[in-house]
């Protein structure tokens, strides 16, 4: 980790100031909070038992178009076998109460992209037991927003510039917040967290770096995906999925992220379930993006940053 100067403060849910504003994230400077706060490692518990988790996943399973990619219940059943092997740190559980509470679209987003990334990473990487450590990482990408201002997170209009990087600040914000909770920087989830915004072609953020490492491509994808399909206060209603998956596959052909995680996707829409190398993607584009859009937007310019949540 190099240098990366923080814009905004970051704090816990409970109000304790990790780092003030100016902070430069190095290992150094992670090192000092993580230890400054002792060396005891937090109580954890298994993510499925917590609330209503199981529930809730359950219910966004029966919803379009996930009913589609999740129709076999033996494979679903295998699914929660493996998720319930998945444990967080205390102070992460209760960020899903934070949000549960007042940002109920980001609570069901990270639990879909918890859900997607996992079946995805079975298709992906074969592993059993690596896949257990890969599906800790979904739930915990957007742990930064918490240091986002609800205002930001729920507005319905254009971004102001100040506003666009403060809702930016979350990535940073949950790579210092994961590492703090797990008192390890080197946590994959920790990456997953700065990194999921970056993109293939350097041009995400917040480094600007390329985008290289398959799981947190995976959930990338799994981001722009969920975000594209869920109704956002942005837009007026969701992307129909054939619009959706097709602006996935126009990241991939601008090489903002990779085919193997896009083809895995689009196999998994299918109804007759093809291995993801063995499917054809169509060139034609025939969906219709919703007429009001303001995602991206500052002010009266638009900014050509990809969709995502
Ligand atoms: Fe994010
Ligand atoms: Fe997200």
């Amino acid at each position: 980790m190099r240098g990366l100067t923080l814009r905004y403060p970051i704090r816990t849910l409970d109000h304790q100031l990790l780092f003030p504003e100016g902070t430069v994230l190095t290992k150094e400077t992670l090192d000092a909070l993580i230890y400054s706060h002792g060396t005891q490692s937090y109580r954890t518990s298994p993510l499925l038992l917590y609330g209503s988790v199981k529930q809730d996943c359950l219910d966004f399973l029966n919803t379009t178009p996930f009913v589609t990619i999740f129709s076999d219940q033996k494979e679903i059943n295998d699914l929660l076998n493996l998720l319930e092997a998945v444990r967080f740190p205390i102070p992460i559980l209760q960020s899903l109460d934070y949000f549960k509470a007042h940002d109920f679209y980001t609570y069901a987003h990270v639990l879909m992209v918890f859900v997607l990334s996992t079946i995805l990473a079975k298709d992906l990487f074969p592993d059993y037991q690596e896949r257990i450590r890969l599906s800790a990482t979904g739930p915990t990408h957007d742990t930064g927003k918490v240091s986002v201002p609800l205002h930001i997170l729920k507005k319905t209009t254009p971004l102001t510039k100040m506003e666009r990087r403060f809702l930016e600040h979350h990535t940073a914000a949950g790579y210092v917040l994961l590492s703090y909770y797990y008192k390890d920087i080197q946590h994959l989830a920790c990456k997953v967290a700065l990194d999921h915004h970056e993109r293939r072609d350097k041009s995400g953020y917040p480094r600007g770096i390329l985008l290289e490492d398959p799981m947190v491509e995976v959930i990338a994808a799994c981001d722009v995906y969920d975000a594209l399909i869920m109704p956002r206060p942005y837009r007026s209603g969701a992307y129909d999925n054939r619009t959706a998956l097709e602006e996935i596959t126009e990241m991939a052909k601008r090489n903002k992220i990779g085919w193997d995680v896009v083809k895995a996707l689009i196999a998994r829409n299918r109804k007759s379930n093809p291995h993801y190398k063995e499917i054809t993607i169509s060139a034609e584009k025939r969906g219709t993006p919703p007429s009001y859009n303001v995602y991206g937007m500052i002010a009266e310019e638009t900014d050509s940053k990809d969709q995502a949540g």
